[in-house]
């Protein structure tokens, strides 16, 4: 089965589109999504009514969770506050029953997914070295774990360590936690929209980047009253 898996859309329209337009063009079985479908930018409702026809499974983000008033915005930085207060202002009924109904994790035997961390999914801690991974490995058993939450794309292999390339093959026999980076506000130095595609029989990972319309993505954020700096950082990919 080919499965994408998306994160961190957070209100990217554009980016979402592209990204939904290339998985239909080219036969995919399953999206999963990592949750903040919400935050930083313009269209919360509509990316969460997408993420609603078009994942079959869907976990909460941080972003989501504080859009919905259950995570406190106090650790969050100046522009993610402001962003979750001007998000909770224009958030649709539905897109709140839509959030309220989603769960921290989901798993099978050979997959597991959550935005931020294996360990302690509500806590939102951050897997960026390799002795974060090392400690979240203990937290799972199967063969992958999917995560999002930094924006940025990597894969850590329990027996390899760090690994970033853009295409790789997982072996049954070791165990990952792989960063599927983000849709709507890639942090990895390339603007390009970011997600993974995996085959679950061959255990291939592919990372797909693609071209959106990042400037009328930013003219968006600009027009909403968002912090200019949300806009600007789609341009970069920072
Ligand atoms: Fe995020």
């Amino acid at each position: 089965m080919r499965i994408a898996i998306l994160s961190d859309i957070h209100g990217n329209l554009e980016a979402l589109q592209v990204a939904l337009q290339y998985l239909r063009e080219n036969g995919i079985d399953q999206i999963y999504c990592l949750g903040d479908m919400v935050g930083y930018g313009a269209n919360p409702n509509e990316c969460l009514d997408l993420v609603a026809q078009s994942c079959s499974k869907v976990v909460m983000g941080n972003h989501d969770h504080a859009a919905i008033g259950q995570t406190s915005v106090n650790y969050f930085n100046d522009y993610a506050k402001l962003s979750t207060y001007w998000t909770l202002s224009v958030l649709s009924a539905r897109s709140r029953n839509f959030i309220s109904s989603l769960d921290f994790t989901w798993q099978d035997d050979k997959i597991l997914l959550v935005h931020a961390t294996p360990a302690n999914p509500p806590f939102w801690h951050y897997v960026l070295t390799e002795q974060d991974a090392r400690e979240e490995f203990e937290a799972f058993t199967q063969n992958v774990c999917f995560i999002g939450h930094s924006h940025f794309p990597v894969i850590f292999s329990k027996n390899e360590g760090l690994i970033r390339v853009q295409k790789f093959m997982l072996n049954k026999q070791d165990k990952y936690i792989v960063n599927v980076g983000s849709i709507g506000q890639p942090r990895d130095g390339n603007p390009k929209t970011c997600f993974c595609v995996y085959d679950s029989d061959t255990g291939q990972l592919e990372y797909i980047r693609l071209d959106y319309d990042a400037a009328l993505t930013r003219e968006k954020i600009i027009k909403a009253g968002l912090p200019l700096f949300l806009g600007d950082r789609l341009l970069n990919g920072y």
